[in-house]
């Protein structure tokens, strides 16, 4: 007998049927590039009672209809559910350490100065500030002309309002080092007690926008580097291999493509050679 979306009595929680979960796990695929086995369907059914309950629906039926009519409506939280946010200030620092001692000679090569790096589901903005901190202090050192901004985009809405805010608590800035705390931070007072505000310098360097990878992109510029890291971990190979052979293209020639710990473009993609731990740089052809 197949289950019915229920509320399990005196819970007021819902059960996700089998249609119900392929429908959703269909649709993650189709409109994410997330791949979501059965072993996920309690984690699913878990973490969208919350939403269920945002959006007063009675079930998880209602909530595939919701998403069948109008999927670009709720497709950001839906996706929010299904994926982490887990971030951190200069996580895999190595990085940030390699754009440090790259960022001053960029800046001397490319035309007028104009460096572009695009932090490519930059979840609740620690990735992207991070960055920022390395690009400021590289700008106060270029002498000559400079045009530098980084793009910060992600799916998540309410990652994205994180992102915005760049408010932050003092847990989340551990990964920042006692000197960068000091000069790139504001402690917040009143209602903001507790918090740090990263520093106006660097939200004007930093642009936050909504982008799902797998759909058109607006940018037109080339990029000088590339940060996607603990996002593809979750597409399946084709989506994979379709984003890297976008991320290519989107790359100036030698542009720097750098992926999170557990991703590699071996076996999905000949545009790149490794020039670090899990940087890339664009073959010239
Ligand atoms: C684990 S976080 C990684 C954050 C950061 N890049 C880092 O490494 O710390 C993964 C982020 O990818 C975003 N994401 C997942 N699928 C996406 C898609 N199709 N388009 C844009 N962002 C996506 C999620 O919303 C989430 O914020």
């Amino acid at each position: 007998m197949a289950v019915v979306a229920a509320a399990a009595p005196g819970t007021g929680s819902h059960v996700l049927n089998d249609a119900e979960f392929r429908f959703l796990s269909a649709f993650v695929t189709r409109h994410c590039g997330i791949t979501m086995g059965e072993h996920k369907r309690q984690m699913l059914q878990g973490r969208l009672q919350r939403r269920l309950r945002a959006l007063g629906l009675d079930g998880f039926g209602d909530y595939c209809e919701l998403l069948r009519q109008d999927p670009d409506r709720e497709l950001g939280e839906f996706a929010s559910a299904v994926s982490t946010n887990v971030t951190a200030f200069f996580r895999e620092s190595h990085h940030f350490d390699y754009l440090a001692a790259q960022l001053p000679k960029w800046l001397v090569q490319r035309p007028g100065g104009r460096i572009r790096i695009w932090s490519a589901g930059c979840s609740t903005g620690e990735e992207p500030y991070s960055l920022a901190m390395v690009l400021a202090e590289a700008l106060e050192k270029h002498r000559g002309p400079a045009d530098a901004l980084i793009l910060a985009t992600d799916l998540s809405p309410a990652a994205l309002a994180d992102a915005r805010d760049g408010v932050y608590s003092l847990q989340r800035i551990e990964g920042v080092g006692e000197e960068r705390r000091r000069r790139w931070f504001q402690r917040g007072g009143g209602t903001q007690a507790g918090k740090f505000r990263v520093h106006p310098r660097l939200q004007e360097l930093v642009r936050v926008r909504p982008l799902n990878l797998l759909e058109a992109w607006p940018m037109q510029g080339k990029f000088d580097a590339i940060l996607c890291r603990n996002v593809v971990i979750y597409f399946d190979t084709p989506t994979k291999q379709r984003l890297f052979e976008r991320f290519d293209a989107a790359l100036q020639p030698h542009g720097k493509l750098f992926l999170g710990h557990s991703e590699s473009v071996n076996g999905l993609s000949d545009r790149f050679a490794l020039v670090g731990r899990t940087i890339y740089d664009k073959r010239s052809r």
